[in-house]
């Protein structure tokens, strides 16, 4: 407790002191001991009614409701009205939302030029980012986060345009010309024609696809405070407009320990096959910690027990990957590698399972996306998510700026000797 800084020490000091005789113990536990500064308020955690995760249990659900029942009952449109709302939307209430969402899908004119400013090579991720914070230059009608409906009109508008801007970063590194949304799709089978389409040739999206892509957008939707979401809320804590906010969060996304696990899952597959397929003895090596040997997509910061997701996903990987005219050998190198590290002790003493990540490039792929596209659908599967969060944080009277929380490691005091 007594720690170099010295602000938690007096804190407690404040706290046993204080009338009534506080038990420091209790109230550690209870609170966590970043809350007990008051100098500092609370500056490293915060409450939140969004989503509930269970790592323990394997446990994740969005609202109350289990994330296994959204993803097989709902909508990635539905889903994202109830973490923004808290509750499901009535039929008349999605029609709405969906007719709001269908309006603005397009683009301003000049926001279309803005794309071909960037070098053909740039990262999907950085025109997205850059893209998402050009939109407040655009509508700055709508940008006090502090008057709910301009936050609304903007949350509405991302939801629209994000998809066409992410498709739009694609066109864009092909050297392809940027089609126009087509409103009689839905929201998944517009984004899919945005991004495979071509203007002048008849380009029919797969339902199968677009049901399989509209579900891994719902099991991104949301995963309480992890680095991108956190980071939306630090930003908007300081008042910054949603876009700036979101942009934040785009950022914090794109680096490969947050939004690049499921590349590196592809890349690690790619290895294993091109050594001649051998699982067994990858896993040995990994089990030796080789050196650059590293299983990748399983474990997870939270998650001690199997990460709902991962099983979703492997079902829809097998779903996926059925759909085409030749087998994808990295799939049959994916469950074996499942299976065994499974059955294996060094794994399964370690709580090692497969995450999110482990099944979702192989899909991605099979879809037709490029590697540098993945993180830009975890992106618009992870808006609605951190509007929720940018939105519970902004209404919330009691939140103050974001200010992490620091301990001072430096020298200690020393005179200034010319
Ligand atoms: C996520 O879904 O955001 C990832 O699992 C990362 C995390 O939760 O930290």
């Amino acid at each position: 407790l007594d720690h170099p800084g010295g602000q938690l020490s007096m804190a407690v000091k404040k706290a046993v002191d204080g009338p009534g005789g506080i038990d420091v113990s209790a109230l550690l536990k209870e609170t966590g001991y970043v809350t007990l500064d008051q100098g500092f308020v609370n500056t490293a955690s915060t409450t939140s009614a969004i989503t509930y995760i269970d790592g323990d249990q394997g446990i994740l659900r969005y609202r109350g409701y289990p994330i296994e029942q959204l993803a097989e009952k709902s909508t990635f449109l539905e889903v994202s009205y109830l973490l923004m709302n808290g509750e499901l939307p009535t039929p008349a209430q999605l029609r709405d939302y969906a007719d709001k969402i269908r309006v603005h899908t397009l683009l301003q004119e000049e926001m279309r030029t803005f794309f071909s400013s960037f070098p053909r090579n740039a990262h999907p991720m950085s025109v997205l980012s850059s893209a998402v914070t050009a939109l407040s230059t655009f509508y700055q009608d709508a940008l006090d986060p502090l008057d709910a409906e301009q936050v609304d009109i903007s949350a509405i508008r991302l939801m629209a345009k994000l998809p066409t801007i992410a498709a739009y970063t694609y066109k864009k590194s092909i050297g392809h010309p940027l089609p126009y949304p087509d409103n009689s799709l839905d929201y998944v089978q517009n984004f899919l024609r945005l991004t495979f389409g071509l203007p002048t040739v008849q380009y029919d999206v797969d339902p199968k696809i677009a049901k399989i892509l509209d579900m891994l957008f719902i099991l991104h939707a949301d995963h309480e405070q992890n680095c991108s979401t956190s980071s939306v809320r630090l930003v908007g804590s300081s008042q910054a407009n949603l876009f700036a906010s979101i942009s934040a969060g785009i950022g914090a996304l794109s680096g490969p320990l947050h939004g690049g696990a499921n590349a590196a899952v592809l890349e690690m597959l790619e290895q294993i096959r091109k050594d001649g397929g051998d699982v067994n003895s990858f896993v040995t090596r990994v089990k030796n910690k080789e050196k650059g040997v590293k299983l990748m997509g399983f474990g997870h910061r939270v998650y001690k027990n199997y990460d709902p997701r991962a099983a979703i996903v492997k079902k829809a990987a097998q779903e996926m990957l059925s759909t085409l005219d030749k087998p994808d050998p990295l799939l049959e190198i994916a469950f074996k590698l499942e299976e065994i590290a499974l059955s294996d002790e060094y794994f399964i003493s370690r709580k090692l399972y497969p995450n999110v990540d482990f099944y979702t490039g192989l899909i991605y792929k099979a879809m037709g996306f490029p590697t540098d596209m993945f993180t830009v659908l975890f992106a618009i599967g992870r808006l609605p998510g951190w509007i929720a969060q940018y939105r519970e944080m902004i209404v919330d009277p009691a939140n103050k700026i974001g200010r992490p929380r620091q301990i001072y490691t430096g020298s200690p005091v020393r005179d200034f000797v010319p």
